[in-house]
């Protein structure tokens, strides 16, 4: 008998421990974006797109943030999280400028929701959500880091 009552709180136990553990954004991530022009308002796209000073900040906070998921240096070698550096493919294949640019502001803004909501599915947290660790600014610094990495 106690035996099997110790079994069934065996399996009640498992049943309640969650089989991940809860992924959190870690808060000890800095990114300064001093040096950058502040943002005006809620842009449409990428305020700091081809910013080379943008690009060098974005690929610190990249390596502090996300490259235990995407990769040090966004070059996926078999982690958990999706290759960044072709987010932009399928724009690419556009010939249409204006139709070019609007692609791509479309996946600048999922972008910006990705970071700042993170990805749950089903209750599980793949990626957690980083809008009370990074700020606009600091985010819109990775998306422009990740440009530089395109096609490596
Ligand atoms: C704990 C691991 C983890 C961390 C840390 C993490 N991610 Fe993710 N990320 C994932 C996973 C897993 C997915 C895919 C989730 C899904 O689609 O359900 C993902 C998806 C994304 C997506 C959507 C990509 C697409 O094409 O659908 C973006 C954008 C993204 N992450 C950016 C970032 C950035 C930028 C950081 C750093 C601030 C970051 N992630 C940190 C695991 C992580």
């Amino acid at each position: 008998m106690a035996a099997r009552l110790f079994a069934l709180a065996f399996v009640l136990l498992a049943a309640t421990t969650p089989l991940h553990a809860v992924e959190v954004a870690d808060p000890n991530v800095k990114v300064d974006t001093a040096g950058l022009a502040a943002i005006a308002g809620d842009p449409a796209g990428n305020p700091y797109r081809g910013n080379a000073r943008a690009a060098e900040i974005g690929r610190a906070a990249f390596n502090q943030a996300c490259a235990r998921c995407h990769g040090v240096d966004a070059l996926n070698k078999g982690q958990v999280g999706p290759d960044l550096t072709k987010m932009d493919r399928a724009c690419r294949r556009i010939t249409d400028p204006a139709v070019q640019r609007l692609c791509v502001e479309d996946n600048d803004d999922f972008f910006l929701k990705s970071v700042q909501q993170g990805k749950v599915r089903v209750g599980v947290v793949h990626m957690p959500a980083w809008q009370d660790v990074l700020s606009p600014a600091a985010i819109w610094t990775l998306r422009t880091f990740l440009e530089t990495r395109r096609g490596q």
